[in-house]
């Protein structure tokens, strides 16, 4: 397999499905439909849809009823990347190489922007009920892991953790920092992961695996942000360096120094790939998906 050339094609397809469900900009609330497709449609590298893709994969799912919750999950994470960078959040003004949607559309439409991509995320995998392949059991199961993890039990958690931690500085504990990464970051990545397992019909006792499994690839992922952050370039990154140290954000890298940040990030990224690998016995087996984590701990976008 050449994984490069392989991750490209099917970026390629979860970008054509991601955006094949995207609102129609039309009528008096066009404004807000125009932000929303704007904030998706700049790019972005769609690991989330294509993780939760893999792992419906991994667990022999083939059908299309997947789709609908690619394109969801890709609209949570979107929405919540259009308000981390508003002023009140993160205040940054670059995002997947454009200007943010804060700075493009102002302030207000892209609140709402953000608020019609999230109740837009659950309109859309809500038409997965219309659709043939896995049960409804399974279904209400998958929407009831993205509305959690993407909660306040989840990212909306995190992001608040993350916020109040600005004026702690030093006084920031690796257990805190756990826990803010876990939420702001890693639950998303679970919730992509375990819906796409809940709707392959995996197993509970599949299903939690697959859970350990994504806390780790996201504090990884988190991880490697943080030291991009430190060490990238606009560029490259396609969004501000050193929004950290402006904001103040207790990160891995201030934490524990980019070397020390980079063994922990290759040690969980290594153990999530044990886990993954461990459905080998069971006779569940994605070679891609081991790849694409693997890829995660030396990307530099
Ligand atoms: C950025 O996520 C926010 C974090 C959780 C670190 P990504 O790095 O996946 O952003 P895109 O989707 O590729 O733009
Ligand atoms: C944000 O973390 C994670 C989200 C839930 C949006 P960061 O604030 O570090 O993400 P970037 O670096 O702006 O993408
Ligand atoms: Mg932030
Ligand atoms: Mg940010
Ligand atoms: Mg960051």
């Amino acid at each position: 397999m050449n994984f490069e050339k392989e991750l490209e094609h099917r970026t390629k397809e979860v970008e054509t499905i991601v955006k094949s469900y995207l609102p129609e900009e039309s009528g008096w609330a066009k404004t807000v439909m125009e932000a929303m497709n704007y904030s998706v449609n700049v790019g972005g590298k769609r690991l989330r849809p294509m993780l939760m893709a893999e792992t419906y994969r991994l667990f022999g799912g083939a059908d299309k009823v997947i789709e609908p919750y690619m394109a969801a999950i890709e609209m949570i994470h979107t929405y919540s990347l259009v308000h981390d960078d508003l002023p009140a959040m993160d205040n940054d003004e670059y995002r997947r190489g454009k200007k943010t949607t804060w700075v493009v559309y102002g302030d207000a439409m892209a609140i709402l922007a953000g608020d019609g991509l999230l109740n837009y995320a659950f309109e859309t995998a809500l038409t997965s009920f219309e659709m043939p392949g896995s049960s409804v059991a399974a279904k209400a199961k998958a929407l009831s892991i993205l509305a959690k993890k993407a909660g306040i039990h989840g990212m909306i958690g995190g992001q608040t953790a993350d916020i109040e931690a600005e004026h702690l500085g030093g006084s920031v504990t690796k257990e805190h920092l756990l826990f803010i990464h876990e939420h702001k970051t890693a639950a998303l990545i679970q919730a992509a992961m375990m819906a796409g397992a809940v709707l392959a019909d995996a197993s509970d006792a599949q299903v939690q695996i697959i859970e350990q499994a994504a806390y780790e690839i996201g504090i990884a992922f988190q991880i490697q942000d943080d030291i991009l952050d430190v060490t990238s370039s606009l560029e490259t990154l396609g969004k501000p360096v050193g929004s950290d140290a402006r904001n103040q954000k207790t990160t891995f890298v201030t934490l524990k120094g980019i070397e020390e940040a980079s063994r922990e990030q290759k040690e969980l990224s290594a153990h999530a790939i044990e886990l993954l690998a461990s459905f080998e016995k069971e006779g569940y087996h994605n070679a891609f998906l081991i790849e694409l984590i693997r890829s995660l701990i030396t990307r530099d976008r």
